[in-house]
């Protein structure tokens, strides 16, 4: 670790501020096998929200509703639809971590705020990211609860088992044009991120329209953040309709890592999660390109799972539709063999599934 490196160890959690917590936590239990741990609510004291928990392997998410009209969390969803408010980062001391990001040139949100109950007590501190968008830094003292004091934990959630979920592997998020460089500046200055990779409106376009990304990411890759703008193509971009549809910029994708993607798309696929459609060419071209896999081709094909190499090895990836009413958020699902790149070479047919989508809504 860098000394210039804000103290990072990980993702906490990612919060999503919705319309209706009860519903969307089901869906996340239901179709991608979250567990409900946790909840807070009127009935735990917590009288302007309802807050669930839920949690596979090593990823963490809270989904949260406000329920009175003058809430923050309410006016949040009337602009910006169900999205991804909060993505919280583990720190060792967030007095501390706050301090320092703010000299940096971060924007607080929320002081550090000690919250305890009769099992001890997390410290969390909030900065400001793009658009209405938060990071929490969030001290955890060995607190043996599900989630945070004024949540009660929920034990043996009935609904169906995991789908083999383990990690957050990158978050993305969706600027406008000409703020990637400034966003990816901000991480680098106050986070002490460094920059993986750049790709160029060259390297991602189709016929129509293009986009350019930058990723920074901490000292050991833990956490790994993406950060699109828009190119100037001939239409208007998948960025440009997200940025439209939500309203400003925010996260664009949660990428959510799996040891057997073959397994985990296939039941999430079972249990209804629709993903986008993979040209049946696409398999001829990818199997030249991506050379000898350890899966089969027909179970990718069949699955509509993108393969790509880069020099370290080959990953697998596939990517949701939107999971709210807006074309906003979205996740994509992927298992790496060594690659530790993004899938640049899935982006132009990706894109280009997308854009089949964007047709279909009127929007291209
Ligand atoms: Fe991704």
């Amino acid at each position: 670790m860098s000394s210039r490196q804000l103290p990072v160890l990980g993702y906490d959690h990612v919060e999503l501020w919705v319309g209706n917590a009860k519903q969307a936590a089901h869906y996340y239990r239901s179709a991608f096998g979250f567990q409900l741990v946790a909840y807070a609510g009127p009935e735990t004291g917590m009288t302007d929200r309802a807050s669930y928990v839920l949690e596979q392997a090593d990823i963490r998410l809270v989904v949260t509703a406000g329920l009175h009209a003058d809430s923050e969390i309410v006016a949040h969803h009337a602009r910006h639809g169900d999205g991804v408010r909060d993505v919280a980062f583990r720190v060792p001391d967030a007095a501390e971590a706050l301090d320092l990001a703010v000299r940096r040139g971060a924007e607080m949100v929320r002081e550090p705020r000690v919250l305890a109950d009769g099992h001890g007590k997390v410290t969390v501190a909030t900065i400001a990211a793009h658009g209405d968008t938060v990071h929490s830094l969030v001290e955890r003292e060995d607190y043996p609860g599900a989630h945070l004091p004024g949540y009660r934990d929920c034990d043996d959630d009935p609904v169906p088992p995991p789908v083999g979920l383990r990690s957050i592997d990158h978050v993305v998020s969706n600027v406008h044009l000409g703020d990637m460089e400034p966003w990816t500046a901000f991480y680098e200055r106050v986070l002490g991120f460094s920059q993986l990779r750049h790709f160029s409106d060259e390297d991602i376009a189709t016929a129509d329209t293009s986009l350019s990304s930058k990723v920074v990411a901490d000292d050991v890759g833990r956490v790994k953040l993406p950060i699109n703008e828009p190119g100037q193509g001939a239409k208007r971009s998948q960025i440009e309709e997200f940025l439209d549809a939500y309203r400003g910029p925010g996260v664009q994708h949660l990428a959510l890592e799996t040891p057997d993607i073959i397994s985990t798309v296939r039941t999430m696929r079972a249990r209804g999660v629709a993903f986008l459609d993979v040209p049946a060419e696409y398999y001829e071209q990818a199997r030249e390109r991506v050379g000898e896999v350890g899966e089969s081709w027909n179970d990718l094909a069949e699955l509509g799972i993108l393969v790509d190499r880069d020099e370290e090895g080959y990953l697998l990836q596939v990517f949701t539709e939107p999971v709210q009413d807006r074309p906003t958020l979205f996740y994509e699902i992927i298992q790496r063999h060594g690659a530790t790149g993004f899938g640049l070479g899935n982006f132009r047919a990706l894109f280009e599934a997308i854009e089949r989508a964007q047709h279909r809504r009127g929007n291209l």
